[in-house]
């Protein structure tokens, strides 16, 4: 079976370290690059992080660096402002007085010998688009800055990106704000050019991977193995699980979301998303309480064509077991 060839956009970030490693692991993707941009963090460290991690398992993937800043958000004086990404470790404590750390700049990976490419991200999604043969799937995990720039510098490569599979959106759950998911608020601007592109896009929103969590005995398991991706993805879970414990308890005991990696996921195989629905889905750019909500309309006729694939839901027991597997196939030390 030929692979399919994957590009992803990230902003590594714990999950979509995680997302990175399960595509260079996978026999059905052919990851033919990574573009960074600012989001979790800043672009020195989600670029210095997707080397980091790519530098991990060996692999020959080029990543390349793209934008450090949102398209136009700085335009607005109501908005949220030059966002860039946060620097710095985020420290809160918890309702018993613990410190919790997360969102450390930089992965627990020794300093990368790797480079990135000298061409910024955006003219390589260009040009890489524009010579396929139409064959290539996005998979965003972080702002859509870099696809929307790509998008409005030549409209051309719509027609030529097989589809697109992102994670971010919110259908009921949020987290930047009341109404945002972080990646779409980020940028909201990227979002809407991205899903009103025409392009096939299916949405992978906070209601799908607060559906499919790693749980500690998941990592307890992966530590288990002793290899230094499953060691990892072992350390990621355990600190995203104390973060999500204090700050946003899920559903099921002891877990956390590894969203990004769902995304990767549905690419391999697509019955890891549940309920999924083609909606009309616009993005709220409007600067006020709502801004960068993904505005899914369930009308049974909405006003304007249904353009997104939005996941609703997902199988957490056929995702875990996905990215085990992946996981286990990389050689102990
Ligand atoms: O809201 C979750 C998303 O925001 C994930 O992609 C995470 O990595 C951050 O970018
Ligand atoms: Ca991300």
């Amino acid at each position: 079976m030929t692979k399919q060839r994957v590009i992803m956009d990230v902003d590594t970030g714990s999950d979509d370290a995680v997302a990175i490693m399960a595509a260079i692991l996978s026999p059905d993707i052919d990851l033919v690059g990574l573009t960074t941009v600012a989001g979790n963090k800043e672009i020195n460290f989600t670029t210095d992080n997707t080397l980091r991690v790519v530098e991990l398992l060996g692999a020959d993937v080029p990543v390349y660096r793209g934008c450090e800043k949102a398209m136009v958000c700085t335009l607005l004086h109501n908005r949220h402002g030059d966002y860039t990404g946060a620097t710095g470790v985020g420290t809160k404590l918890d309702a018993q007085g613990r410190k919790i750390e997360y969102h450390t700049d930089c992965l627990p990976l020794p300093a990368p010998t790797i480079r990135e490419q000298p061409e910024h991200a955006v003219f390589y999604l260009v040009d890489t688009l524009m010579r396929s043969d139409g064959d290539i799937v996005l998979v965003p995990t972080g702002p859509l800055t870099n696809l929307a720039m790509a998008m409005r510098i030549q409209p051309k490569i719509c027609q030529k990106i097989k589809a697109i599979c992102f994670m971010g959106g919110g259908f009921k759950v949020f987290n930047a704000t009341g109404a945002s998911e972080f990646n779409i608020w980020a940028d909201p601007e990227a979002a809407q050019i991205v899903v009103t592109s025409g392009v096939p896009v299916t949405m992978v929103p906070l209601d799908a991977t607060h559906r499919a969590n790693f749980t500690l005995d998941d990592a307890r398991e992966l530590r288990s193995w002793n290899t230094p991706a499953a060691d990892l993805v072992a350390t990621l879970v355990e600190e995203r699980v104390a973060a999500y414990n204090a700050f946003q308890p899920q559903e099921l005991p002891d877990s956390a979301p590894l969203h990004d990696a769902l995304a990767l996921a549905a690419v391999i195989d697509p019955q890891v998303l549940r309920d999924v629905r083609l909606m009309r889905v616009d993005v709220d750019i409007s600067g006020g309480f709502a801004d960068g909500q993904t505005i899914c309309d369930t009308r049974a006729f909405p006003d304007r064509t249904p353009n997104v694939r939005v996941a609703l839901d997902a199988d957490r027991e056929r995702f875990v077991t996905l990215i085990k597997s992946l996981l286990r196939s990389c050689p102990a030390r």
